[in-house]
């Protein structure tokens, strides 16, 4: 059996990654591949456990970036590598990009000590394709504010979804083979429309 492909979907809160998520997930499982969706933090019993953990707990940086990757490696072992191997396509909300673009870019944290974590947990393993879900922070805050109550990211302000955004493009610019960026302000049959297109290229 052929190795799966691992696909992580990232933006800033708000950026409706969710509904593509989906439909993406039907396109694939309509073309006859096996689909674990996925998400980070969480993906697994403990990682759902330090989600809880990571988004209503006030904490130090650095521990917060630690759960991170602590929920990560935990979610690499148990669930994405045995997908894979098996021959299934993982889809998964958020992986170490968000790391680099909230803690790093949003937070001030250390990128070297980030990139070091990242070696530890990953070992060179990341994802095949990354579909960046980009807009700017004020229309996202805007479909936030609709949709629920803020956990303890979503209620930063527009500054710093400036600085995760920034960050963001900046490492699509940087792996633009890895990095398919979408302009997440235009209506959402035409954001999957183009995901579809590109998916189709994946195959
Ligand atoms: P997400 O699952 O997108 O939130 P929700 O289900 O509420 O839409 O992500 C949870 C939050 O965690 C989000 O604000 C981004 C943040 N996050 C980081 O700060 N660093 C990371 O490495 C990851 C994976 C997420």
């Amino acid at each position: 059996m052929s190795q799966g492909k691992f696909i992580t979907f990232e933006g800033i809160d708000g950026a409706g990654k969710t509904t593509q998520i989906e439909a993406l997930h039907a396109f694939l499982r309509d073309s006859g591949i096996e689909v674990v969706r996925t998400r980070e933090p969480g993906g697994t019993p403990l990682g759902e456990k330090i989600r809880g953990l990571l988004l209503h707990e006030d904490m130090d940086e650095t521990a917060e970036t630690l759960l991170f990757f602590a929920s990560r490696a935990q979610h690499i072992r148990d669930v994405i590598l045995p997908a894979l191997a098996r021959g299934a396509w993982v889809l998964s909300d958020r992986f170490t990009d968000a790391t680099y673009a909230y803690q790093v870019g949003g937070k001030g944290c250390s990128a070297q000590s980030v990139l070091q974590l990242e070696a530890m947990v990953q070992k060179g393993f990341g994802p095949d394709k990354t579909v960046l879900f980009d807009i700017d922070p004020e229309s996202a805050a805007k479909r936030l504010a609709l949709s629920r109550t803020a956990d303890r990211f979503e209620v930063q302000g527009t500054d710093f979804f400036s600085r995760v955004r920034k960050a963001y493009l900046e490492r699509a610019a940087r792996e633009p083979e890895r990095f398919v960026v979408l302009d997440a302000s235009a209506a959402p049959e035409v954001i999957t429309r183009e995901l579809l297109e590109k998916a189709k290229g994946w195959l």
